[in-house]
C-alpha cells in the first residue's frame, strides 16, 4: 500500500521504517530540508536500536522514501499517517496546531480518496476537528475517512513494538478505513513477516486488533499512559513506606507482581518517571478532564508523587555527605530510560539542575546522551565524561540515574578505588545492594 507520513520525527520515522519493512511503499515527508537530506543519505537523527539498518534496507529496496515535499507525498499515497509533534503549551494542554495545519494541508493537496490516520497521541475528540477540518478546506468533493490508530512505541524499543505489539488498536468510522487499516497491518497480525529482530521475538497466537471508534482509540492511549504512569507513581509512593518501615521495595513489588491482575511490569521504583510522553501526556490528560468537567484528582497526585523523586535524591545525598557544596557528585546515566539519547524531562538532568543550584560539582556519563545533555547542560560545573571510570575519579559520591545494561558489570572495585568516599545513590535500584556493601560501598537505593 502507498502511505505518507507527516512528520518524520520519532514515531514517524519508526513507523515509516517499520511500516516499509512489512512491504509498504512509504513517504516520509517532514519540513527540514536537512533532516531529509541526512535521511537520504542513511543518517538516523536519532538512536534507537535496529532502526537505521530499517531505514538503510528499505532505502536500498526502493520501499522507504524521504521528501520535504507535502504535496509529494499526499499525492503518491491513499493512506497518509499523521505523526507531527503535539508539545505541551504553558498551561499543560496539547498544542494542536500542527494537526490542524497538516489537515489543511492534506486537504488542499488531495485528488483522489484519502484515509486521515491519526497517529500522534491527541485529546479525544480531535478526529472531529480532523474530519470538520478537511471538509473545509478540500478543493473538490472527494471522498474520505479519518481514523485513529495510536501508537504504543517505547524509546529504546520502539522496533520491536511496532512489529510485536501487544495490540493494535484502529478507531474507525467506516468499513473502508477499518478494511485499510487492517489490511497495513495483516503482515504484523498473522505474523507473517520476516522479523528484522532475530532475538526474544514472540511467534505464538495473532495479534489483537481493537476496532472501536475514534473517541475510544484517542481515549485508550492517554487511558494508557496514564495508568502506567500511576503504576510507577504508586511503587514509588509504597517504596516511602518501605523506607519508613525498613521493608524491601523490590520484593514488595515481585510479591504484587506475581498477581496477574496487577503484572510486574511498570513497578520499579526509583529517580521517577521522565521522557516526553508520560509528564506531558498526564498534564494533558488532566487538561481534557477538566474540560468535560472531571476533576481527575488521583492523576495530579500522581504528578505530585513523580514530582517529588528528585528532590528526594537531593535529601538523601545531603543524609550522606551533610553540605552538598563543592562537592563532586558522579552521575551515572543522563537519558530519561536506557536504550536511547533522549534527555527529554529526565530526571537525571533535573537532579544536575537541583545539584548545581546545591553548589555541587558535576562528572557525568552516559553511554549514548552525552552530547544532547552538553547541549541542554552548559554550565561550567559539569564535566562529561568518557566513562563511568572517568566519572569517580575523585568523586564524594555516585548517583545511578538510568539503568544502561553497561552499569552492571563494572568494575566497582577499580570505581571504590577512583572515588574520594564510596558512596553510592542507586536511583534505579539496579545493583546488588549486598554485594555493594560487601564492597565497602555506603549503598543507598530508593526503597531498599
Ligand atoms: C511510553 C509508553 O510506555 C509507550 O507505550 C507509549 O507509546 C509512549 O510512552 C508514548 O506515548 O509515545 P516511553 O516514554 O518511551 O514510552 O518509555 P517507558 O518505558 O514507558 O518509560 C517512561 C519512564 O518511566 C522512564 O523514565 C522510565 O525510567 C520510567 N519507569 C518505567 C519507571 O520509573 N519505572 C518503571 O517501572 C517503568
Amino acid at each position: 500500500m502507498d502511505i505518507a507520513i507527516l512528520e518524520t520525527g520519532y514515531v514517524g520515522l519508526v513507523t515509516g521504517a517499520c511500516l516499509a519493512e512489512i512491504g509498504h511503499n512509504v513517504y516520509c515527508q517532514d519540513c527540514d530540508k536537512e533532516k531529509i537530506e541526512r535521511l537520504k543519505n542513511g543518517k538516523i537523527p536519532i538512536y534507537e536500536p535496529y532502526l537505521e539498518r530499517l531505514v538503510i534496507e528499505n532505502k536500498k529496496k526502493r520501499r522507504l522514501f524521504f521528501t520535504d515535499s507535502l504535496k509529494e507525498a499526499i499525492c503518491s499515497s491513499v493512506v497518509v499517517f499523521i505523526c507531527v509533534g503535539t508539545p505541551p503549551l504553558e498551561n499543560g494542554e496539547a498544542d494542536l496546531s500542527a494537526i490542524e495545519r497538516v489537515t489543511r494541508e492534506i486537504a488542499h493537496y488531495s485528488e483522489s480518496y484519502k484515509l486521515i490516520i491519526e497517529k500522534s497521541t491527541v485529546p479525544v475528540q480531535t478526529g472531529l476537528w480532523v474530519e470538520r477540518t478537511f471538509k473545509i478546506y478540500r478543493l473538490k468533493e472527494i471522498d474520505f475517512d479519518v481514523a485513529s490508530n495510536p501508537e504504543f512505541l517505547r524509546e529504546g524499543q520502539a522496533v520491536f513494538d511496532f512489529l510485536h505489539p501487544d495490540r493494535i488498536v484502529i478507531g474507525v468510522q467506516s468499513k473502508r478505513a477499518e478494511e485499510l487499516l487492517r489490511e497495513i497491518y495483516r503482515p504484523i497480525i498473522d505474523r507473517s513477516f520476516n522479523c528484522p529482530i532475530h532475538k526474544e521475538c514472540p511467534e505464538n497466537e495473532p495479534i489483537p486488533l481493537i476496532v472501536t471508534d475514534i473517541k475510544s482509540a484517542e481515549l485508550i492511549k492517554h487511558a494508557s499512559n496514564s495508568f502506567l504512569a500511576t503504576k510507577i507513581s504508586f511503587i514509588n509512593a509504597i517504596s516511602d513506606i518501605c523506607e519508613k518501615t525498613g521493608a524491601n521495595i523490590k520484593d514488595v513489588a515481585y510479591g504484587m507482581g506475581l498477581d496477574r491482575r496487577i503484572g510486574k511490569d511498570f513497578l520499579n521504583a526509583g529517580i521517577g518517571f521522565g521522557g516526553f510522553c508520560f509528564p506531558k501526556d498526564l498534564k494533558a490528560f488532566i487538561k481534557i478532564s477538566e474540560k468535560c468537567g472531571y476533576d481527575f484528582r488521583l492523576l495530579k497526585e500522581v504528578e505530585r508523587i513523580n514530582e517529588g523523586r528528585v528532590f528526594l535524591v537531593i535529601e538523601k545525598l545531603k543524609n550522606g555527605l551533610w553540605i552538598l557544596k563543592d562537592k563532586t557528585i558522579g552521575i551515572l546515566g543522563l537519558s530519561f530510560k536506557p536504550n536511547t539519547d533522549d534527555i527529554r524531562l529526565s530526571p537525571s538532568l533535573k537532579i544536575c539542575r537541583l545539584l548545581l543550584k546545591e553548589g555541587a560539582k558535576i562528572r557525568a556519563y552516559d553511554p549514548k546522551a552525552v552530547e544532547r545533555a552538553k547541549r541542554e547542560l552548559k554550565s561550567q560545573q559539569i564535566t562529561y565524561c568518557s566513562s563511568p571510570y572517568e566519572v569517580a575519579k575523585g568523586a564524594d559520591a555516585l548517583v545511578l540515574c538510568t539503568e544502561w545494561e553497561e552499569f552492571k558489570d563494572l568494575n566497582w572495585k577499580k570505581i571504590k578505588s577512583l572515588m574520594l568516599y564510596p558512596f553510592i545513590l542507586d536511583g534505579r535500584n539496579m545493583l546488588e545492594k549486598q554485594k555493594m556493601k560487601d564492597l565497602g560501598f555506603e549503598y543507598v537505593g530508593m526503597g531498599i
